[in-house]
């Protein structure tokens, strides 16, 4: 019998309607529509403004989206990996809450914390539950509504994140189509320069935690972009190299969208030109663990069976990875 590998098989995608411009953050914070263009790409992004809804309405819809256009009824799920910093609550899973909201009744699933590698994480979990045999339908969504966590009088941030979910179905398939690599690194002493203070168990909620802003994201940018700029792009040219592939065997790189500056800095070393990338920083902002699947929800209609894709990250912890996929449909 054929080796099995882990196909996407349908994608979908969610953003909610709210559009945050960069005219409006002028309004908010000391900041120019110049400068955040310049810095980083982004025009605007969306927000999840209704009271009362999580990250798991935003998941929720983006799966049923894959549910509507396979046909597939939520019982025949038999895993859902959600990739978020954002959990709807400390526990349990969001992934337990999607399941419930979709009628996944038959689902088992976890959430993973990789922060913005999380989708790239979850994915190579998820292709292993497919490729060991063991289960036949896993979703893997990555989500995250970072409005919940980014404080709106801090120009280093705000300017930077937005909501989003995008979601994908793994099935089998003995052809060769699907994940066909991965390699994923993580270092835990980049901790220093991106996370949350306070709301875990070394630092617990208390009033004076709220007081000092410390239930939002913190984020040391010059830094972390210098290990992104170099993570992002060696990781990748490794896994091409490992794979005995150059950027001409490559019809998309699909890098997450942190800055355009890195993006642009990835595709360079890859010698991949611009137009084979797919980029959506500058309506989505950074969406963390959503940003890569939201430019494969918007770039299905392109992709032909058989294509090389490079997904591509780098985030908080420091992690990173990159994946190759040979599109299946
Ligand atoms: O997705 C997870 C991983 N995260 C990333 O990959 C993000 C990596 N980092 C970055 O993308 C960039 O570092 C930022 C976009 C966050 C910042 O860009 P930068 O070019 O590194 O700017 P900077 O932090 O070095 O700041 C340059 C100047 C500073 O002013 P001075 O000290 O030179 O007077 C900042 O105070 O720009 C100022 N500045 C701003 N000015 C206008 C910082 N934020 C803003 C702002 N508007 N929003």
């Amino acid at each position: 019998m054929n080796k099995i590998t882990a196909a996407i098989t349908a994608i979908g995608g969610y953003v909610p309607e709210t559009i945050l411009t960069n005219a409006e953050l002028e309004k908010m914070v000391d900041t120019n529509d110049e400068w955040i263009k310049t810095r980083t790409g982004i025009s605007e992004r969306r927000i999840l403004k209704e009271p009362g809804k999580a990250t798991s309405d935003l998941a929720a819809p983006a799966i049923q989206e894959i549910l509507a256009k396979k046909n597939l009824d939520p019982t025949e799920i038999d895993c859902i990996i959600c990739a978020t910093v954002t959990p709807d609550m400390v526990f349990p899973a969001t992934a337990n809450i999607v399941a419930d909201k979709i009628g996944a009744v038959n689902a088992w699933g976890f959430d993973l914390n990789a922060a913005c590698s999380g989708f790239l994480y979850a994915l190579t979990t998820g292709a292993s539950f497919i490729e060991s045999g063991r289960y036949k339908k896993v979703i893997v969504v990555g989500a995250d509504k970072m409005s919940a966590i980014v404080d709106y009088t801090d120009r280093n941030t705000c300017i930077l994140f937005g909501d989003g979910a995008g979601a994908v179905l793994l099935e089998a398939d003995t052809n060769g189509f699907g994940i066909q690599d991965s390699l994923l690194k993580s270092d835990g002493s980049g901790r220093d320069f991106l996370h949350m203070k306070a709301g875990g168990s070394l630092r617990p909620a208390t009033v004076e935690t709220v007081m000092a802003k410390e239930h939002y994201a913190f984020q040391e940018g010059k830094t972390v972009f210098k290990f992104a700029v170099k993570g992002m792009a060696d990781v990748s040219a490794e896994l091409l190299e490992k794979n005995n592939l150059t950027g001409n065997d490559i019809a998309w790189l699909v890098p997450h969208q942190a800055n355009l500056r890195i993006i642009d800095a990835t595709a360079d070393r890859m010698g991949i030109s611009k137009e084979k990338v797919m980029i959506n920083i500058q309506r989505y902002g950074n969406t963390t663990a959503a940003t890569i699947p939201l430019c494969l929800w918007e770039w299905e209609s392109q992709l032909k069976k058989g294509d090389n894709l490079v997904f591509a990250a780098f985030g908080g912890g420091f992690t990173w990875g990159a994946t190759l996929v040979k599109w299946a449909y």
